[in-house]
């Protein structure tokens, strides 16, 4: 199913290798037309539902480069590292999990190094100079630009505890596995939220955000079925981390994990606090106490919840005696919300429906096609999961009304044109 998806997201626009005339570049992706339209309505959402429909939560947006330093007090110089095995028959690299009973997971030989550790940070150098005084970090995840910018955001945001802050970008790893598509990539996407709160109140905050975090997805579109919650084991905790669940997805190639909840105690801000030398606790005047917060943690990757709706989204189905594939992604985050169908390219109908798409366009995108047959356009369309279908036919002509048709069911209704922004926006935002 996998290859069957990659192929499609390919001829659709979703999905490209990165630099693919030169051959790809391993675990790096593009996103096309429609799948940016994807991302960004995935992102809207996320921001919307963490920030703007919430007064506890503000957003940043920090630099990805950043101090040296931060990375050496959040733990990740030393603790950031997978343990790395060499096949010396196939010559394959493995992450130390993925050995099974001493065997090579590429070739089954037993001909392989013990693991030696490997950090996953991407290094650069910053000005001309190469040295190691100009080491600096691609960020490994936006989380601690959230950290060093506590007492930044938290005065002029005139937030008391408990409150949290949101963030949406670009981070690094350097994967020794990489892989399904992309579920595992060196450059990615995250959505994180760090709410600082009271110790002592930290364990009912992960409950809490363990909860809401569940739902959403939910409201997202996914199959509730194909979802659970992990509890970290002692062995699999992060070096910052008290207690972790891990929002899982049944992918085709087993549960993985969507999302990490983390209570990462005050690690964070005490380590901060300590290499910076700068207060970083809060000052609660109500209760004339002072205390550095714990953070609870919601760590979302972008490019693996676009992949979990994919996933779940796609449909094979037999229609007619022919096959139809369908995204049935949910109407609120797909890319394009409606086609827009002249039924045949004449008697005006292909200016009328230029009209309506013109019309329509200011209220949500909308993808114009006059090519083909309309059972093509349809299909088309529902394979780049365009919930609705607009179609101009002769009767458009003489009461100004329309076909819309439902990408899920198929079934087709009239409605009068003028009415027609009012049904959709209805239909897709609820
Ligand atoms: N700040 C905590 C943190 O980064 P994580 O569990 O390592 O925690 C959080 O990552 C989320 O980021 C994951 O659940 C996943 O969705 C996404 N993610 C992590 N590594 C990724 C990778 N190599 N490719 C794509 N997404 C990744």
């Amino acid at each position: 199913m996998m290859d069957t998806l990659v192929s499609l997201c390919k001829r659709r626009g979703f999905i490209f290798q990165s630099s693919e005339i030169y051959g790809g570049l391993n675990s790096c992706w593009d996103y096309g037309p429609l799948g940016v339209e994807l991302k960004n309505n995935i992102k809207r959402f996320w921001w919307r539902s963490m920030t703007q429909l919430r007064d506890d939560i503000v957003g940043i947006d920090a630099s990805i480069l950043m101090h040296p330093q931060v990375w050496v007090a959040s733990g990740h110089v030393e603790q950031f590292t997978d343990p790395l095995v060499d096949c010396k028959s196939c010559k394959q690299r493995s992450r130390g999990d993925e050995v099974k009973d001493g065997k090579c997971p590429h070739c089954g030989s037993r001909e392989i190094t013990s693991p030696r550790l490997f950090n996953l940070m991407f290094k650069t150098h910053m000005g001309p100079v190469e040295d190691e005084s100009a080491i600096v970090y691609l960020r490994p995840e936006t989380a601690q630009g959230i950290y060093v910018n506590f007492q930044n955001v938290l005065n002029p945001s005139r937030q008391k505890l408990p409150f949290g802050i949101a963030q949406i970008g670009k981070a690094f790893r350097n994967e020794i596995s990489p892989g399904n598509f992309i579920f595992r990539m060196r450059e990615f996407e995250q959505m994180e939220m760090q709410f600082f709160v009271k110790p002592g109140t930290d364990m009912e905050w992960l409950d809490q955000w363990k909860t809401a975090r569940l739902a959403w997805y939910g409201d997202l579109g996914l199959n509730p079925a194909k979802l659970r919650l992990h509890q970290h084991q002692n062995k699999e905790l992060a070096h910052y981390a008290k207690d972790a669940y891990d929002i899982e997805y049944e992918f085709p190639f087993g549960w993985k994990e969507l999302e990490g909840i983390h209570n990462r105690t005050d690690y964070d801000l005490s380590r901060h606090q300590k290499h910076s030398g700068k207060d970083l606790s809060y000052f609660d005047d109500e209760k004339n106490e002072r205390y550095i917060p714990y953070i609870i943690e919601t760590s979302a990757g972008v490019d693996r919840t676009l992949l979990t709706c994919l996933v779940d989204a796609y449909h094979e189905e037999e229609v007619r005696g022919e096959k139809r594939v369908v995204l049935k992604l949910h109407p609120r985050i797909a890319p394009m919300k409606a086609g827009i169908f002249p039924l045949v390219k004449r008697d005006g109908m292909p200016e009328l429906a230029r009209k309506v798409a013109h019309e329509l366009r200011s209220h949500m995108p909308v993808f114009y096609d006059e090519t083909g047959s309309v059972g093509r356009r349809y299909r088309r369309q529902d394979e780049a999961g365009t919930p609705f279908g607009i179609t101009i036919d002769s009767q458009t002509l003489q009461d100004e009304t329309v076909t819309i048709r439902d990408r899920d069911t198929m079934t087709q209704e009239r409605a009068k044109i003028s009415d027609l922004a009012g049904i959709l926006q209805k239909r897709i935002y609820g």
